[in-house]
């Protein structure tokens, strides 16, 4: 199964700069400060806006999520992308709203430097709520990932990702017999056996 976690596997492992390698190539990310806690500052490295499939636009639309495909040079995770197809202003809870687009199958890992080196954190991964609607991975605070979890001494690697909503991720069209459930395809197979296979996701 391809988006196994090829994104997890390599940011697990190694490093002393944002920079990793993947199998379909490298990214860079950047160090995050949450500077509200009351234990002080807390530091993190996130990797935004990861592809783990094919974006789902134009021929894909409406179909199962395909792999990757791998990119030459360095590819900048450091700003979330766009959420998926949904109402704005509710996606983003601020009645203002926020991006949204098709092309919004992205992964986002919070990090940190003792994570990185002692390769033995736990990881969380969080599957966003919505109703399969609306909401996003893209709407969370990333301050707010820092502070808690990866933050004041938990060393908890948090994964979050945005899925296909409403009519792009559960469209069953008048007269297609082609794929449904594809917005959760990727989540309920792939996530899926995962966590079947591994009940702590404590990866070495
Ligand atoms: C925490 O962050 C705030 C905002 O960036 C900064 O003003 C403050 O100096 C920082 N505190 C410490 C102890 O680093
Ligand atoms: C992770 O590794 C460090 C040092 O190698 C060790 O001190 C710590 O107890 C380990 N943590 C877990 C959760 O295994």
């Amino acid at each position: 199964m391809f988006f196994r976690f090829f994104i997890l596997w390599a940011i697990l492992q190694n490093v002393r700069s944002t920079k990793v390698k993947l199998s379909t190539g490298t990214i860079e990310g950047r160090t995050l400060t949450a500077s509200y806690s009351p234990l002080g500052n807390q530091t993190g490295i996130v990797f935004f806006g990861v592809p783990y499939v094919e974006p789902p636009v134009g021929n894909l639309r409406f179909r199962k999520p395909r792999p990757p495909k791998p990119w030459d040079g360095v590819l900048e995770a450091k700003e979330y992308k766009a959420a998926c197809m949904s109402d704005q202003k509710k996606t983003y809870k601020n009645g203002v709203g926020g991006p949204v687009s098709e092309d919004c199958l992205y992964a986002n890992v919070f990090t940190n430097q003792y994570c990185l080196e002692h390769k033995n954190c736990s990881v969380m991964l969080t599957i966003h709520g919505g109703r399969f609607v609306i909401e996003s991975a893209s709407a969370y605070d990333p301050e707010i990932i820092i502070n808690n979890f990866v933050g004041q001494g938990r060393n908890i690697v948090v994964v979050t990702f945005n899925y296909r909503l409403g009519l792009f991720g559960l469209g069953m069209l008048n007269g297609d017999n082609q794929d449904t459930n594809f917005g959760l395809y990727g989540l309920c197979v792939n996530f899926g056996s995962f966590f079947r296979k591994r009940n702590s996701f404590k990866l070495n």
